[in-house]
């Protein structure tokens, strides 16, 4: 079982589920209203932990209801939490979220998010030299971000860097990155390319980008220039938030089989998160995400 070390957001997700979004300026009756844990950093470590990988997640909550809970769930699903610090007198991210025909709106408010540091990163410096592989997004600020890519590449520990939510992003951290996973709005914003064709775009940075392009599944050019497509999993969509951190999560934790193989459980397990209403709703554990491989096959 691979160790997967995460440094991200923490959220708590407050979603309104409606017939359709509103106009701007429009008072509209919704359907239903709940809570879910989110954030992309906690979702891809509970992902990861669901198909069995050894997960530890930095992060920072905040010292309040939200951050208490969310903290306490990364505990329940058996992420190791030692890393994931509480800021004094800030709240915690929440993302308000408005669901609709399984699409998504989301507005994030990073709160404690932003007060994780380059030094937490540093002191947790020991579990990302033993990992097999880390994780990270772009939820926390861009100097922890750089700081997790230096530890991971002066270790020689693989880092995938889901650039979400995006922004263009200096070469020096993107040489230190052995996968970016974006979808092709975020990879044009990432690379400043505007509407350059996403194949040629990836071929900027050959072996590096995993595109993931929703239902259509996922885009790789490996090392030797070869373009793989894995193809996406027909599901009847629920809704569609953290499909992304699922991908991830699972890329990160069959990596070891090797890219293409990974991106086959990555798409797959994807597709089973989105059937089901919240992030972390609907992410598989690893003898569900196997069959219903084999049942597709
Ligand atoms: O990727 C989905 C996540 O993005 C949600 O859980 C929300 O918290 C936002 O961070
Ligand atoms: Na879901």
């Amino acid at each position: 079982m691979p160790k997967v070390v995460v440094v991200g957001s923490i959220n708590m997700d407050l979603v309104a589920l409606a017939s359709r979004f509103p106009e701007p300026g429009e008072t509209l009756s919704g359907e239903r209203f709940a809570t879910f844990a989110g954030g992309k950093g906690a979702n891809q470590a509970v992902a990861a932990r669901r198909l069995g990988a050894e997960v530890t997640m930095v992060g920072c909550v905040g010292d309040d209801l939200f951050g208490r809970d969310l903290k306490a769930g990364l505990e329940r699903e058996g992420v190791d939490t030692h890393h994931v610090h509480t800021a004094e007198g800030t709240a915690s991210g929440v993302a308000c979220i408005t669901v609709s025909g399984a699409e998504n709106h989301i507005i994030v408010i990073p709160g404690a998010n932003h007060r994780l540091t380059v030094a937490d990163v540093e002191a947790a410096e020991a579990e990302i030299a033993t990992a097999d592989v880390v994780l990270t997004q772009l939820e926390v600020p861009l100097a922890v971000v750089e700081a997790t890519a230096s530890v991971a590449c002066r270790h020689g520990v693989p880092l995938i860097l889901n650039p979400a939510p995006a922004t263009a992003l200096p070469a020096e951290l993107l040489a230190k990155v052995s996968y970016l996973t974006p979808n092709e709005h975020e990879l044009s914003i990432v690379l400043d390319a505007g509407d350059t064709p996403f194949p040629d775009m990836m071929a900027r940075l050959p072996g590096q980008v995993v595109m993931t392009k929703g239902a259509h599944g996922a885009y790789h050019v490996d090392a030797q220039g070869a373009f793989v497509h894995q193809p996406g999993f027909a599901v009847d969509a629920v809704d569609t938030t953290g499909a992304g951190d699922t991908f991830n999560a699972a890329f990160a934790t069959y990596l070891g089989e090797g890219a293409a193989v990974a991106m086959r459980y990555a798409c797959a397990a994807a597709a089973l998160s989105v059937t089901r209403l919240g992030a972390q709703g609907g992410m598989p554990h690893a003898d569900e995400l196997t069959a219903f491989i084999k049942d597709k096959a």
